[in-house]
């Protein structure tokens, strides 16, 4: 891989094991939870066939850019909503299967929206999820701290769902049952080098986080240390990082 990074580029090699986790069958309606620029809502629409797909986001920007691209594709069973997952009004047991890739990590009531997204799913219906496991199991989040200096992790947090007996916790109050989780061991991609790889890394909340106080000496020193961080896992194939993710399944109860 050398080509230019976005978020679907970074998480390439996930593609196939989400699609596989999904299992999304002909006919099946489907929920995207966060879908972003709706990449897995098009794929999932895609397999569907006859059912359909909905992506979900709570940002304007992202789901335009979704809605394009389906457009795009010519796809007639995609819609997106720009909408807070946590109190989105869905019509009750709509929805087959629920997915979401790294959608699901940042909402302030997981409780409030987990049971919201269960009262969507029809009874028996899956919910399938990749959550990322914590920070010290993810060498590129190890990384970027380290080179950031930034001992107080600010803004949102893309390892709450990281511990597999608080998400079991908190899917089984929502009303979902045979939760299990599947570990998953994949790099993420950040460019064809390290200067793409620090332009993407700046894009992080928790860079612009740590950025935001320094004055402009220190930010320098900081993107500089970030950049050396970053050409120290330059491969053939561009900047690569470890990576451990969840597949989380789990069903509504009946
Ligand atoms: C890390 S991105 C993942 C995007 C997408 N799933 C993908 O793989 O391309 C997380 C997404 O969750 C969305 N999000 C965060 N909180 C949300 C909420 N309460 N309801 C709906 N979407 C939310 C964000 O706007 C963002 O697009």
């Amino acid at each position: 891989m050398q080509g230019p990074v976005d978020y679907d580029a970074e998480l390439t090699r996930y593609g196939a094991v989400l699609r596989r986790a999904w299992d999304v069958r002909p006919g099946d309606r489907v929920l995207d939870i966060g879908c972003g620029g709706g990449r897995t809502t098009r794929d999932a629409a895609r397999a569907a066939h006859a059912g359909r797909a909905l992506g979900l986001d709570v940002s304007a920007r992202a789901v335009e850019r979704a809605r394009a691209l389906a457009r795009a594709e010519g796809l007639g069973n995609v819609a997106f909503e720009c909408a807070d997952a946590q109190r989105y009004d869905f019509a009750y047991d709509s929805f087959d299967l629920a997915i979401s890739r790294f959608g699901t990590m940042f909402f302030a009531d997981p409780a409030a929206a987990f049971a919201n997204i269960a009262r969507a799913l029809r009874p028996g219906g899956r919910l399938v999820m990749a959550v990322w496991q914590s920070g010290d199991r993810n060498e590129w989040d190890v990384t970027i701290r380290r080179a950031l200096g930034d001992p107080q992790p600010r803004g949102p947090d893309p390892f709450s769902l990281a511990d597999p007996a608080v998400v079991e916790e908190i899917l089984r109050g929502a009303g979902f049952a045979g939760v299990t989780f599947t570990d998953v061991g994949e790099p993420v991609y950040y460019g064809p080098d390290p200067d793409a790889a620090l332009d993407w890394v700046r894009g992080f909340s928790c860079t612009s986080a740590a950025l935001q106080n320094l004055d402009p000496a220190a930010a320098a020193a900081t993107l500089d240390r970030l950049r050396d961080a970053l050409a120290e896992h330059l491969t053939a194939d561009g900047v690569w990082f470890d990576a451990r993710a969840w597949i989380v399944h789990a069903n509504r109860g009946r």
